[in-house]
C-alpha cells in the first residue's frame, strides 16, 4: 500500500497543465489530462530529460531532448529511442487535494 502525500492543490494544475513538484528527493510531474491527474518521476529513461517540459499529446508525453515518448497513465514507453518505463505513481484526490502515492 503506497504512502499518499498532498502535492498541490486541485486549483492549481487546470486540465491540461503540468507541474513538478520535489518530493523526498524525487522529482515529480503531475499533469491533468481531462480532468484525471497523472504522476510520473520527470527523468526521461533514455538520458535524464526533464518529461514535464515535453508536449502532451493525448496521454503521451514527448520527452523535450531525443523525442521518446511515455503513457502518463502507466509509464510505459511509446515511442523509442527510451525502451525502459518511467516510474509511475499513483494519484488520489481528497477534497481539493492532490496526493500522490509513495512507495515505503
Ligand atoms: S533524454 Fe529523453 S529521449 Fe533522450
Amino acid at each position: 500500500m503506497p504512502r499518499f502525500i498532498t502535492i498541490t492543490n486541485t486549483s492549481d494544475i487546470g486540465p491540461g497543465e503540468r507541474d513538478i513538484f520535489e518530493v523526498e528527493d524525487l522529482y515529480i510531474a503531475v499533469f491533468n489530462v481531462g480532468g484525471i491527474y497523472y504522476a510520473i518521476e520527470d527523468i526521461c529513461t533514455h538520458d535524464d530529460g526533464p518529461l514535464v517540459e515535453g508536449d502532451l499529446d493525448g496521454f503521451e508525453i514527448e520527452c523535450p531532448r531525443h523525442g521518446a515518448r511515455f503513457d502518463v497513465r502507466s509509464g510505459a514507453v511509446r515511442q523509442m529511442p527510451a525502451v525502459v518505463p518511467v516510474k509511475w505513481f499513483p494519484v488520489r484526490v481528497e477534497g481539493d487535494a492532490v496526493q500522490v502515492g509513495l512507495d515505503d
